[in-house]
């Protein structure tokens, strides 16, 4: 009997999203004889058992397409929004993955799928979850497909802003996604030379981007560019946010975990526009006129490069492997030059931030850049 697999990708879209489901379909159907239904837009999919059959000719030309073919939400499975309530569909999932007669279901996503994944596991599906994001911030693997493209994306975009940098001898300030980790900016920032680079993990003071922006301009470079992740925040925020997380944190009843999600909500959104109060503050003390560049979607947009369409066949390959092996509950991981199953159990809920030992870390103030402390 043919095994019938689900599968759906979920959270933010990413490039390599439909190199996975072609990686992950032609393996499944052509060499293992597997029947394959894909859900539409994330986990509300599966809530309203809204899917389609994902025969061949459904996964020719997509390896190049940018987005996801089957859609994609932020649903939670177990909040999920109905006329402004948020209810729990665990076990609306369960009796469609049965009404489905699936025997596994493959979930495409980041931190918020692995926790979705999780919870369907405990509730007793076949569950195997893609590590994606462009943010590269999933525990337990080298890297995540998405994450090499936004890199690219990102590198090319700094390359550019130098133009109008030393032409107009400006500061120019990018800014990249990552609003909790700060891989793609140190990355990128460091692949595309820029002078300064400040992430989540290493708060900053205007004093000491100011200093590293004087020193250039002593030594005859009366211009900067700064790639700033959209998470990273100067020393003051950074405490005003941390304190707004562990009210959430500590919270000791619903009402008093509500009120201080609202907290933390306006924390974030009087801190959302810091780069445009950098620029203004770094333009002030240095007399160099700033501008502001927000890369935003860009970066998450379009075909994948071909290491991203490489790993996403890998790891589409190796979860169908999974699936015919019977091995669930775990996270498709990478790991060197192979992939590996990781249990979703050390995966979910947890985040990779940047250490602050880090090679990265390390050859970026090697070379000269500021870090922002
Ligand atoms: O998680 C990936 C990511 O692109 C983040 O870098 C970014 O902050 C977030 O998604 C944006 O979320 P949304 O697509 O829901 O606006």
């Amino acid at each position: 009997m043919a095994k019938r697999v689900g599968i759906l990708t979920a959270g933010g879209d990413a490039p390599g999203l439909n190199a996975v489901i072609r990686g992950f379909g032609k393996t499944a159907i052509w060499h293992y004889g597997m029947e394959l239904i894909g859900f539409l837009d994330g986990i509300r999919g599966l809530v309203y058992d809204r899917h389609t059959d994902l025969s061949g000719a459904a996964l020719s030309g997509i390896l190049t397409q940018g987005g996801t073919i089957l859609g994609t939400s932020r649903d939670k499975v177990h909040k999920f929004a109905v006329d402004g309530e948020t209810v729990d569909m665990t076990q609306t999932v369960v009796d469609n993955y049965e009404r489905n007669k699936l025997d596994a279901l493959v979930m495409l996503g980041g931190g918020g799928t692995a926790k979705n994944a999780r919870r369907l596991t405990e509730a007793g599906l076949n569950v195997i979850s893609l590590p994606k994001t462009i943010d590269n911030d999933i525990v337990g693997t080298d890297t995540t497909f998405g994450f090499a493209t936004a890199m690219e994306i990102a590198t090319d975009a700094i390359d550019r802003l130098h133009s109008t940098a030393h032409s107009h001898h400006r500061i120019i300030l990018a800014e990249l996604m990552g609003h909790r980790a700060g891989w793609l900016t140190l990355g990128a920032g460091i692949a595309g030379g820029a002078d300064i680079i400040l992430i989540p993990e290493i708060p900053y003071t205007v004093e000491s981007i100011v200093a590293t922006i004087k020193a250039r301009m002593d030594r005859g470079s009366s211009f900067s560019v700064i790639a700033v992740a959209e998470g990273a925040r100067d020393t003051r925020d950074t405490a005003d946010y941390q304190a707004a997380q562990l009210l959430v944190a500590s919270a000791s009843t619903p009402e008093a975990k509500r009120a201080a999600r609202v907290h933390l909500a306006n924390v974030e959104d009087a801190q959302r526009e810091h780069t445009f109060k950098l620029a203004r503050e770094l333009e002030a003390a240095t007399g160099l006129e700033s501008r502001v560049t927000i890369l935003g979607y860009v970066q998450r947009g379009g075909t994948p490069c071909s290491a991203d369409r490489l790993l996403a066949t890998r790891l589409g390959a190796a979860a169908a492997d999974l699936v015919e092996q019977g091995e669930f509950g775990v996270l498709v991981a990478v790991r060197g030059d192979a992939t590996a199953p990781v249990p979703l159990s050390e995966v979910a809920g947890k985040i990779k931030f940047v250490p602050a030992d880090h090679e990265w870390v390390a050859t970026a103030r090697k070379v000269g850049t500021g870090l922002g402390a």
